[in-house]
């Protein structure tokens, strides 16, 4: 029998409001995607995941959602979605949505109906409603810090006005964290979950997934040495939250996959969530976080197959994502982990190296056991953008920490398709999108790399086109092979091997096999530093 899909898919996150638009205001949309429905089918993916298209105020890019059963007016319909569902399926490609269990937006109805109620009232006991301390209340229940920087609580007035309740906001103050303690909040949750897989969805992406469950004492604690068990990070408690929705998943006659955000820096424990009652899969950040260095990828690709063993999950290879820097240039400054510090932010970056290096890490990805996930725009080889002007930022990252940490929109900004001057075809029209593109962009559009053979765009195409002609590739084993330390070498099969050049010299081929691909030209019969080969023979 053939593996499920969500073993070895390659995944294309969809980041739609800046993807393409369709009706000309600028904000990318569901028509938008439709419309390139061919593109990505072209481009070889498997599935696209949606990040959330739901009704929000986009506190937080959609992460705060008003209500799950309606899409983002600035969007499209329902109707549409189910629309672009089904077109989607008939194109070969299965969709993903993403939901998020921590919290919802301070519009939605619960939220709205809890601040109309008393303290103590069940509609309050959906959240984490509490007095302040001190004399007044007027200080935090508790001390905990938002994820976005700045205290954890905000205070509301009581209904009749005066100063009351502190609720509990792990992100943004407009995020407010629901109560898994409250069946209601399951059971609710559930039920989306029914809604979108009885409109054909294949799976969900959970966000944030470790943070639902919290220590109902809401004890304080210090966020540099968090005590064990933590008082909301991956509790034991949470398990149940995703073996329910896995019963949920599992009674459909095609049982849909569970993805989830497990930011873990315990293999075993993030290992846990991947148990065959519960998700399928989850995002390997190890390797997303991980510095362009061959033993310390190594170590990573050893770990992660180490700890998914066990529990028979498969493996995933992810890269970027709307929450990082974008790879072409991390790649090409000094640390080329993640991370937004002002340093890395503003390090010098040699961006045709972290291009170089971008288009062998994506040959490594697709080389590995396991599923990979795309970032839209990452087979553009688009760069971070570094220089939005603050007037147009948007991230909470950005507000909460008055700039200290530049947030997440020079990843967001709208993909350019074609054209010389922004909007490079994002917008049927000459507007401004939402995030301002930048005006060197024309080189990085699909027009100006469809037909160039050296284009990342048609290197992301190869590569995703052979990977499906080469039956050893996706889940299944892979064997190191003996070489330089500085030089990633493994087989899959006994037809197909992956050579990684990390080091400053040209490394030899093993005799006897034939190029398949390489992301950069080879060297007479040597590999470059900085670049990947997939070669038929082992
Ligand atoms: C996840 C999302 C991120 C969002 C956060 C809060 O990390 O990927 O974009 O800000 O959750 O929902
Ligand atoms: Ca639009």
């Amino acid at each position: 029998m053939a593996a499920p899909w969500w073993r070895d898919a390659v995944i294309y996150q969809v980041y739609v409001r800046s993807f393409a638009d369709a009706n000309g205001d600028g904000i990318g949309d569901l028509a938008g995607v439709r419309a390139k429905l061919p593109y990505l089918a072209e481009l070889g993916v498997d599935a696209l995941w949606f990040t959330p298209w739901y009704a929000s105020p986009l506190a937080d890019g959609g992460y705060d959602v008003a209500d799950y059963r309606r899409i983002d007016p600035a969007f499209g319909t329902l109707a549409e979605a189910e629309a672009l569902i089904a077109e989607a399926h008939r194109t070969g490609l299965r969709i993903i949505v993403d939901i998020v269990p921590n919290h919802v937006s301070d519009q939605h109805v619960w939220f709205q109906e809890a601040l109309a109620a008393a303290p103590g009232s069940e509609a309050r006991n959906l959240f984490w409603f509490r007095p302040g301390r001190g004399s007044g209340g007027e200080l935090p229940p508790n001390d905990w810090t938002s994820e976005f920087g700045g205290p954890a609580w905000t205070r509301v007035p009581d209904p009749d006005g005066k100063p009351g309740e502190w609720y509990l906001h792990l992100f943004a103050a407009e995020q407010p964290d629901l109560n898994w303690d409250n069946p209601k909040v399951a059971e609710e949750h559930e039920s989306v979950l029914r809604f979108w897989f009885d409109r054909g969805v294949d799976g969900v992406r959970i966000d944030s997934a470790t943070m639902p469950a919290k220590d109902p004492r809401l004890p304080d604690f210090d966020r540099r040495h968090p005590p064990t068990p933590h008082p909301y990070v991956d509790r034991d408690a949470v398990h149940a939250i995703y073996r329910g929705w896995r019963a949920v998943a599992d009674g459909y006659p095609e049982p849909r996959a569970l993805i989830g955000e497990v930011w873990l820096d315990r293999p075993d424990r993030l290992a846990a969530y991947l148990r065959p009652d519960e998700m399928h899969t989850a995002f390997n950040f190890d390797y997303l976080n991980c510095p362009w260095d061959a033993a310390r990828l190594r170590a990573v690709i050893d770990g992660t197959l180490d700890s998914h063993r066990p529990v028979g999950a498969a493996a995933t290879w992810v890269l970027s994502n709307h929450d990082v820097t974008r790879h072409a240039t991390r790649y090409g400054r000094a640390d080329t982990a993640m991370g937004r510090s002002p340093a890395q932010h503003g390090a010098p970056v040699d961006l045709a190296l972290g291009t170089r290096r971008a288009r062998a890490a994506i040959l490594l990805s697709l080389a590995l056991p396991g599923s990979t996930y795309l970032y839209q725009g990452e087979e553009l080889g688009l760069p971070e953008v570094r220089d939005i002007p603050d007037a147009f930022r948007q991230d909470p990252y950005f507000f909460r920490t008055h700039g200290a940490d530049i947030g997440r929109d020079g990843c967001r900004v709208p993909l350019p398709w074609s054209g010389s001057t922004a909007p490079y075809g994002f917008s049927p029209t000459e507007i401004e999108p939402w995030l301002p593109q930048p005006a060197d962009w024309a080189q990085y559009s699909v027009a100006a790399q469809d037909q160039a053979p050296d284009s990342m765009l048609t290197l992301y195409r190869t590569a995703l086109h052979l990977r499906r002609t080469q039956p050893a590739l996706g889940d299944g084993p892979m064997n190191w092979l003996k070489s330089d330390p500085h030089v990633l070498a493994f087989t899959r099969g006994t037809e197909f091997s992956c050579l990684v050049n990390l080091s400053d010299t040209p490394a030899p081929l093993p005799a006897d096999s034939a190029v398949l691909l390489t992301s950069a030209p080879l060297d007479e019969d040597l590999l470059p530093p900085d670049t990947a080969v997939w070669l038929h023979g082992t």
